[in-house]
């Protein structure tokens, strides 16, 4: 016998208290520090709601200008790098690179183990956050054999990750400002999401007191799965498989077949019962950038909005609560941008990094938490003697 609760999934229990994000599942409703998604996608820029979620108000226009030049001051990559990526085969897969190279940042900061000191703490967040794109665009460059394009300080975060990624020599890439608009939208729609399952391996890595950049390894690692955020690159590829309009039916009906494991991607999620918040601005957001590309008749987009009005009129997904997730439509923007596929987990856990780093900062300054070690209900073998093997 045993006293334990069981919770397989953790869907009623609360690992911890927190002050950074809200959702209300069953209304779709999701604030940082209080303010609704939709406005901050809307009215906000990354940076902004970054401060907003790493110290809890939005900035004033002073606060802002220090907090992006101390993150312009760090967006360098050590040249050793360098040499750590060609350690990896050409087609490596972008998470596994940055599995690996998030986590060997921290070999060159050996100071952020010493948690006690709030400055050293802060600085380490700001590393992580203005080197991230250098990073993400690096793994980009990296898989398709160009060179590598440097941080830019003229630039914003969007801008500059853009050009990172997508300008061959110095001059040859104008970012549309139209497109860093959209990139800026996506990364603030990833910010932050409470104890998701990438989030809870952050904390429970740090828990332990590990490095704070070996702890967001661990949160990279867990997104990549299709169930987190692997599922934007699932569900781009479920659209082309579907392909037309007129196969959509079939898909629906593998979807509710209990005995094919197919799900639709980028719908469904364990918290929202209701329409995802994020998805109603990813979707608007994937119609003004397809409409500036001239993308807006892609069968891809047409594809998306019928399944979505589909699955919205189908008992089964009424029944269930499935409603489209903010996967849904990321994967068409990243797509129209010009990203390959395999990228967009990577650009997930770029904007994710502020809302990791964040939990694990409070984390850390919360007396409550210990390390994070559950309890399981044993159904193995009773006690038994050990038979040597000659008489097995
Ligand atoms: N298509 C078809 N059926 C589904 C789907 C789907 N996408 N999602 C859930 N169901 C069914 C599922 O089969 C189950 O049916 P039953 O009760 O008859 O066994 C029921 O709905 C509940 O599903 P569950 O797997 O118990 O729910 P969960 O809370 O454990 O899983 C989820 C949530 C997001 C993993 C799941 O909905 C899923 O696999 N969705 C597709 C992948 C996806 O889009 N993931 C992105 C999530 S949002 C962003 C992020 O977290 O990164």
């Amino acid at each position: 016998t045993n006293h334990f609760t069981f919770d397989p999934g953790f869907t009623s229990t609360a690992s911890c208290e927190s002050q950074i994000t809200f959702i209300d599942g069953d209304e779709g409703v999701l604030l940082h520090r209080g303010y609704p998604i939709g406005q901050l996608a809307e009215q906000s820029t990354f940076p902004e709601v970054c401060h907003l979620i790493l110290y809890g108000e939005l900035p004033s226009t002073s606060e802002l200008e220090v907090f992006n030049d101390t993150i312009k001051q760090h967006t360098l990559l050590h040249t050793q790098m360098d040499r750590f990526f060609e350690g990896f085969r050409r087609d490596s897969h972008p998470m596994a690179m940055l599995t690996a190279t998030v986590g060997g940042l921290a070999s060159f900061y050996p100071g952020a183990m010493d948690s006690e000191d709030p400055a050293e703490r802060r600085l380490n967040s700001i590393r992580l956050l203005a080197k991230m794109p250098t990073l993400c665009a690096r793994i980009l460059k990296y898989n398709l054999g160009q060179k590598y394009v440097d941080p830019r300080n003229e630039y914003s975060y969007a801008e500059n990750f853009l050009n990172m990624c997508f300008s061959v020599s110095a001059e040859d890439y104008k970012v549309d400002p139209a497109i860093a608009k959209a990139m800026d939208r996506f990364f603030i729609l990833h910010a932050d999401h409470e104890q998701n399952a990438s989030t809870s391996t952050v904390r429970l890595a740090g828990s332990s007191g590990a490095h704070p950049f070996a702890a967001v390894a661990a949160g990279v690692a867990c997104l990549w799965g299709p169930s987190h955020g692997g599922a934007n690159e699932a569900c781009l590829n479920m659209l082309h498989q579907i392909g037309s309009v007129d196969r959509i039916p079939e898909y629906i009906e593998k979807a509710k077949d209990k005995n094919d494991p197919f799900r639709l991607m980028g719908f469904g999620h364990r918290v929202y019962k209701n329409y995802d918040p994020r998805a109603k601005v990813m979707r608007e957001s994937a119609h003004e950038v397809l409409d500036l590309l001239g993308l807006k008749d892609t069968p891809i987009l047409k594809v998306a909005m019928e399944l979505e009005r589909i699955a919205l009129e189908d008992e089964y997904f009424i029944d269930k609560k499935l409603y489209p997730n903010v996967d849904f439509y990321s994967g068409i923007i990243l797509d129209a941008i010009g990203f390959p596929k395999q990228m967009f987990t990577v650009l997930f856990s770029l904007a994710r990094t502020v809302g990791w780093v964040a939990q694990l900062n409070e984390m850390i300054d919360d007396p409550t938490q210990r390390i994070g070690r559950p309890r399981q209900i044993y159904t193995g073998a009773a006690k038994r003697d050990y038979v040597p093997i000659e008489k097995r």
